[in-house]
């Protein structure tokens, strides 16, 4: 019978699915016990004779790990949207089918986002940490001023999925302009989504602004803001170094929900401590957990956050029973519907 391998715990609806057709017969279950990643000793010894493995982005796909597999290994599933953590032209070269888990968590991920966004920009955690220490002085004209979102100028590196329902979000909130750079111009799809029509007090429609394909550099030089919604590829590794941010405003805010991988957080360090950008909001780093006494912590100028950018319960869910969805017909020997090519 066919052994299937998950990392480690997932959510209970989703357990109970591949416990129930295990109970049935349709393969034996092998699952970590922890909802804590899967030590690599363990992962490689239990990978080994399995048909399908239903991994997170804790879980590196590689030469290694697909040798200990070996070739009976049909799919490997992974519960996020992102899959730099899979070599997929390994998998695809031994035909090995893999699946990802998008449209469920952009939602989510724009939510957060966007309040990473609007955190960042009205500095919300160092406000709300003056008044817990006694630090809520008298009124000061100057105290705690952030940025201005409406009328600015949005930069969206990487127009995907998630890159447009941010933009869509922040239609709402009276933004000037947008602009995106990224492999996909022509996804109209895409520029539709993140367009909002709406009504204006005389009763008149207008849209909020059409996002322009603009070349990044021009991106970066322009924007107020500029999001990184891109994935982790040869080509955006450390894509945004010394030179990039050198470009942007000394104003500019730039937030992260992306891979902490597309940054060079020497140079990113370097920007915020010398004014070359204002301030930085970041859902990921390079590595997680970023150490507690890493650099970056210590700016009041940078807020970090734990990678949450998908951390609902309706969401984490809903992935997971997506990757439970690939990982059925990976096994099953049919095409996994949300599956990722090289
Ligand atoms: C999260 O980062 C994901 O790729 O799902
Ligand atoms: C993937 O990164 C997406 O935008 O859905």
């Amino acid at each position: 019978m066919q052994r299937i391998l998950v990392t480690r715990q997932l959510t209970e609806p989703a357990m109970a699915l591949l416990r129930s057709g295990a109970a049935e017969g349709k393969y034996i279950l092998d699952e970590w016990a922890s909802s804590g990643p899967m030590p690599r000793p363990e992962l490689l010894r239990r990978a080994a004779g399995a048909s399908g493995l239903l991994i997170t982005l804790s879980d590196k796909i590689n030469g290694e790990l697909l040798d200990a597999a070996g070739p009976q290994l049909k799919v490997v599933s992974t519960v996020s949207v992102g899959y730099d953590h899979v070599g997929v032209h390994e998998c695809t070269a031994r035909g090995v089918q893999v699946g990802n888990t998008p449209d469920v968590l952009t939602d989510a991920t724009a939510d957060l986002t966007v309040s990473l966004l609007l955190s960042t920009a009205r500095l919300l955690p160092t406000a709300a940490a003056c008044v817990k220490n006694g630090r809520w002085g008298p009124w000061h004209i100057n105290w705690m001023c952030g940025a201005d979102i409406s009328g600015s100028t949005v930069g969206i590196v990487g127009l995907g999925r998630i890159g447009a329902a941010v933009a869509r979000r922040l239609a709402g909130f009276n933004i000037g302009k947008l602009l995106y750079s990224g492999r996909n111009p022509a996804a109209q799809a895409l520029v539709n989504h993140a367009t909002v029509r709406f009504v204006n007090d005389d009763g008149s429609i207008s849209s909020s602004p059409i996002p322009q394909h603009t070349p990044l550099e021009q991106l970066l030089r322009e924007s107020d803001f500029v999001i990184a919604t891109c994935a982790l590829t040869d080509d955006t590794k450390l894509m945004f170094n010394k030179e990039r941010f050198a470009l942007m405003k000394p104003t500019a805010t730039f937030v992260n929900s992306a891979r902490g991988g597309i940054v060079d957080q020497d140079a990113l360090y370097e920007a915020l401590t010398t004014g070359r950008i204002a301030r930085a909001g970041l859902d990921v780093t390079s590595p997680e957990p970023l150490p507690p006494k890493h650099p970056l912590l210590t700016l009041d100028n940078c807020l970090v956050l734990p990678h949450i950018g998908s951390a609902t319960f309706n969401t984490r869910n809903a992935m997971c029973m997506r990757a439970v969805q690939n990982l059925y017909a990976g096994i099953a020997g049919q095409k996994v519907p949300f599956g990722v090519q090289a």
